[in-house]
């Protein structure tokens, strides 16, 4: 994302300090921000603290000869991939949906061509007035994309819609519109995550740890690098990523199905911890405590998603497998590779330290042409290098 440039346009309002993390987000992500404070926007976070966490100058005024001088605002609005407005009030919303330009801020929206999206932030009773639905569906008809506004307390002390998205949510849909254009842009991938649950009985399951963090991240990485996404994704409690369509499934059935469903696909990344294994009959009632002691559950194998895949008619064209293990690596992840017949095998050791559930993984990358060990990374920074190389080998 490192040539990727943003126009960031802060609106007045008490969230507009928010737009100082997201500029951080963005530029730890490698992508350039621009910024536009609107007069009222300056009110709540100074130029110089924008400034200096985008690493360029603040645009501010249209009349201002020496913003005019260095970048016009006809430039200004074609220099970026993405224009963001965050906060977006409910001014800047009623003048861009009625291509009033009467500042550089609104000026710009309508000087340009550019991908547009507003991340909303206004009192409860402003959003829901009858004035900016008509504008908000005037805006979506124009193309510009929304993310939020979210409920909760609001510093005017009400309750309701109108909270700002959270700095991570407007990034992470300001990364999926940035990708649209990406390297992986035309492709289709599946990843698979999280548990399965198999049933015992309408109560009970057999489940295991899996949090699917790290199989969301991939999902969204591959999102932001431009493909299209299909998430197979067993229970979890985490959200669905922006731009990424969801398929919600209990068990490996269930889960095969949905993959099968999702073919034809260029990429499969199998992250699931799939059970291996599920009851053979399914209670139809709660199984109730007996005085001969705990029943014996029978076991059937579960289908393998990963070889099923990599074997089926309709293999995608790179599929890539997960291995876990708790002690020689490297040898398990090298068997799996052909055991299951797909080309990369992203092996982790989850004896060591807290990956289930953490947040950071030490990975290698396991294929026929050797073993590349990757240093320890956050799952979002490895899942981020895998869909860049999974990008690189695709192209
Ligand atoms: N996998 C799958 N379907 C299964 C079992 C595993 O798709 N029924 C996939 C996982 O998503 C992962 C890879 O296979 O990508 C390896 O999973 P792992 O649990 O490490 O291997 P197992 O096949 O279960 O082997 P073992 O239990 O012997 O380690």
């Amino acid at each position: 994302m490192s040539d990727k440039q943003v126009l960031l346009i802060v609106g007045g309002g008490i969230a507009a300090y928010k737009a100082l993390e997201l500029t951080r987000l963005f530029r730890k992500a490698g992508v350039g921000v621009r910024p536009i404070l609107t007069r009222a926007g300056a009110e709540f976070v100074t130029p110089l603290s924008l400034a200096a966490l985008c690493e360029d100058r603040v645009y501010t005024d249209l009349f201002s000869l020496t913003d005019e001088a260095e970048m016009g605002h006809i430039e200004l609005s074609r220099s970026a991939d993405l224009i963001v407005v965050a906060p977006a009030t409910a001014d800047l919303m009623a003048k861009a949906a009625h291509g009033l330009a009467d500042d550089l801020a609104s000026t710009t929206l309508l000087a340009t061509d550019t991908p547009v999206l507003m991340a909303p932030a206004m009192n409860v009773r402003m959003w829901g007035h009858a004035a900016t639905r008509r504008n908000l569906a005037t805006l979506k008809g124009d193309g510009i994309a929304f993310v939020g506004p979210g409920e909760g307390a609001m510093a005017c002390g009400e309750f309701g819609e109108g909270r700002l998205a959270e700095p991570e949510q407007i990034f992470e849909a300001a990364m999926a519109m940035l990708g649209a254009g990406g390297p992986l842009a035309g492709k289709r991938a599946v990843v698979t995550a999280g548990p399965t649950a198999e049933p015992i009985d309408p109560v009970r399951v057999l489940t295991n740890l899996s949090s699917g963090k790290q199989g969301y991240a991939i999902a969204e990485a591959l999102a932001a690098l431009g493909a299209e996404v299909t998430l197979v994704s067993g229970p979890t409690a985490l959200s669905t990523p922006l731009g990424v369509r969801r398929v919600q499934v209990r068990t490996a059935v269930e889960m095969l199905a949905a993959c099968e469903a999702a073919l034809p696909a260029d990429i499969a990344v199998c992250v699931a911890a799939v059970a291996d294994w599920r009851p053979d009959t399914v209670g139809e009632g709660k199984l109730k405590k007996k005085p001969g002691g705990p029943p014996t559950i029978a076991l059937v194998e579960n289908p393998d998603i990963l070889a099923t895949l990599s074997r089926g008619a309709r293999r995608p064209r790179l599929v890539v497998g997960f291995a876990a293990e708790t002690g020689d690596l490297i040898k398990y992840a090298e068997g799996k590779l052909k055991t299951k017949g797909c080309d990369w095998i992203v092996a982790n050791d989850v004896a060591a330290g807290k990956v289930i559930g953490g947040d950071d993984n030490t990975v290698a990358l396991v294929s026929a042409g050797g073993v590349e060990q990757w240093a320890k990374a956050s799952k979002a920074e490895v899942a981020r290098r895998l869909a860049a190389r999974i990008a690189e080998e695709l192209a």
